[in-house]
């Protein structure tokens, strides 16, 4: 493929900021070569700048969206992190349990899920350390920009190599069914968990405080994608969504921008966030 020139890649840059708000560092610009290279073929074109000049011209924003998809950074991992998930076992979630024998019910949210193993490490982690939850309602909400990442989530279909990075053999064993190199998720833990497309730098995010506010959200390895101005926003979002005492976990290399919302709590190896109250 013949080089693009750097106004091409320019250009494109601004069409993924335009779509997902992720700030693509020009320095990585050769990315779009690679990460472009199906679209380009489902384009039937050969060329990176036949597909700017159709950017340019048409502003079509489905093709602009795939070109925003396209450029996601989807990796991800059962119990990433392990660490997060055995404070939430051993110390959280017992505390929030109690807090909410009167309802039954838990909500999590797995915001920015990629192919779902974080939502489907937590379904795990409740099936098999909380008998008592049985009969209660139990809600894990994952979402991400990328369609194609969902839809892989929603199969809970996963290659032998994605099993073998951080799933004990006793999950695998437990809540996976085998098929040749794959491995499905049983109904079990299908059943708690639910996918969709959501854009968490959209004029609003894809849940209402009123009826969908969570206990758990984990907000981890995406916020570094995000400049100031949308990192400020989303977690301001991210704060009207969780109830008073709840929890919020960032990637381990990740704080929320204006601390003053947020008490932050060192345990377990790790750190979370509980929101302040207003006033
Ligand atoms: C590195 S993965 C993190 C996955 C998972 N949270 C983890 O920590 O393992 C980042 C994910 O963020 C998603 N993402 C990027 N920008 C987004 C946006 N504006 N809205 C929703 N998801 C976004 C990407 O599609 C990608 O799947």
């Amino acid at each position: 493929m013949e080089p693009t020139v750097n106004a091409d890649y320019g250009y494109l840059r601004q069409v993924v900021f335009g779509v997902s708000q992720n700030v693509l560092d020009a320095s990585r610009d050769y990315l779009f070569d690679t990460r472009l290279a199906k679209l380009l073929r489902n384009q039937g074109m050969a060329r990176l700048d036949e597909l700017v000049r159709k950017l340019r011209i048409e502003k079509n924003p489905a093709l602009e969206r795939e070109v925003a998809e396209a450029m996601t950074i989807n990796e991800t991992s059962f119990f990433r992190d392990l660490r997060p998930f055995e404070l939430l076992r051993q110390e959280l979630l017992p505390r929030l349990i109690a807090a909410r024998r009167a309802r039954r019910t838990l909500r999590l949210w797995s915001a920015a899920c990629a192919t779902g193993q974080e939502a489907y490490s937590l379904a795990m982690m409740l099936l098999e350390n909380f008998p008592s939850l049985a009969g209660w309602n139990l809600v894990i909400e994952g979402t991400d920009i990328c369609r194609e990442v969902v839809q892989r989530a929603q199969t809970g279909r996963y290659h032998r190599i994605e099993i073998n990075r951080g799933l004990p053999a006793r999950y695998v064993v437990r809540y996976f069914d085998r098929q040749g190199e794959d491995w499905i998720v049983r109904p079990e833990l299908r059943r708690l968990c639910h996918f969709r497309q959501a854009n968490l730098c959209g004029p609003v995010l894809p849940f209402n405080r009123s009826t969908d506010a969570f206990d758990v959200i984990f907000l981890r390895n995406v916020m570094l994608y995000f400049d100031l101005p949308t990192r400020r926003a989303l977690m301001a979002g991210i704060h009207r969504l969780l109830a008073p005492d709840s929890i919020l976990f960032l990637g381990s290399s990740e704080q929320p921008v204006d601390m003053a919302p947020w008490t932050p709590v060192l345990a377990g190896g790790t750190c979370h966030y509980r929101p302040r109250q207003a006033g």
